[in-house]
């Protein structure tokens, strides 16, 4: 039985003082109650021990939202998996579209920065999607296919408990725009059998596949509540307290 992930990805916002502020809205809000899926935040590196010491006695996790692939030296403005664990870090997104985007970040580098920092004890939420063009011209799941592929083939089998994979179609990142569930149930199957091709049915089916792009209270139990979705890598609704708090509510009344 897989556990859902509920991720928040602050991307570039919240400064740390009102990380620490929004980290701690989160924490009372669970004061009295417990959860028993995941949850995540992801702050920008700065605001990350603001996060951490907020979270510090909570059920509540902090990661990172991107990774160098060296362990430290003459890298300027890089930041290595040492640096993250030593601030309280548990997992790391790597190859968000916005990286993919802005920073040129290929396949292949997105799968050094996967393995890098499997092997070094944290775990890594991989993600991946097409842009609109591609899903218009019917070519998402090669896209994803080659995506998903060299992530895995940088990987062994035995990474997989440090492995989870976001589904997040560009064109629904940030735009209100999501996929409908069945297109989400639809691709986050066909993920799965690719990692079930590479390894195996048993190894793939322990795989969290979350859902990223425009997740909100309002559309966040349809999404959870398709078979192969495990979670949510959510940016905007993240950023608020109450509707993350929501969200992780969905998701316990789902697995209930
Ligand atoms: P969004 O972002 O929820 O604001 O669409 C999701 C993401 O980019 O991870």
């Amino acid at each position: 039985m897989r556990t859902f992930l509920i991720a928040g990805n602050w991307k570039m916002n919240a400064e740390p003082s009102h990380a620490a502020k929004l980290a701690a809205e989160m924490v009372a809000n669970w004061s009295d109650k417990s959860f028993s899926s995941e949850a995540l935040i992801c702050p920008p590196f700065i605001s990350i021990p603001a996060v951490a010491n907020a979270f510090d006695g909570s059920d509540f996790k902090t990661g990172a939202q991107n990774v160098h692939t060296e362990d430290n030296g003459a890298f300027t403005g890089e930041i290595s998996t040492s640096m993250l664990k030593d601030a309280g870090c548990e997992y790391v997104i790597v190859g968000h579209s916005e990286r993919r985007e802005y920073n040129g970040e290929d396949n292949d580098v997105v799968a050094a920065k996967a393995r890098k920092v499997i092997s070094d004890g944290l775990k890594a939420i991989v993600c991946v999607g097409e842009v609109l063009e591609e899903r218009k011209e019917n070519r998402h799941q090669a896209v994803v296919k080659g995506q998903v592929e060299t992530a895995i083939k940088a990987l062994d089998k035995s990474d997989a408990e440090s492995l989870v994979i976001a589904y997040e179609p560009v064109w629904a990142i940030g735009t209100g725009e999501t996929a409908s569930p069945e297109q989400a149930q639809e691709m986050h199957e066909f993920i799965r059998g690719l990692i079930a091709s590479e390894w195996d049915k048993e190894t793939a089916d322990t795989i969290r596949i979350l859902y990223g792009g425009s997740m909100k209270p309002a559309n966040a139990e349809e999404l959870l509540s398709q078979p192969d979705v495990d979670g949510g890598l959510i940016g905007g609704a993240s950023l608020k307290a109450d509707s993350f708090s929501e969200i992780l509510t969905i998701s316990e009344s789902i697995k209930s």
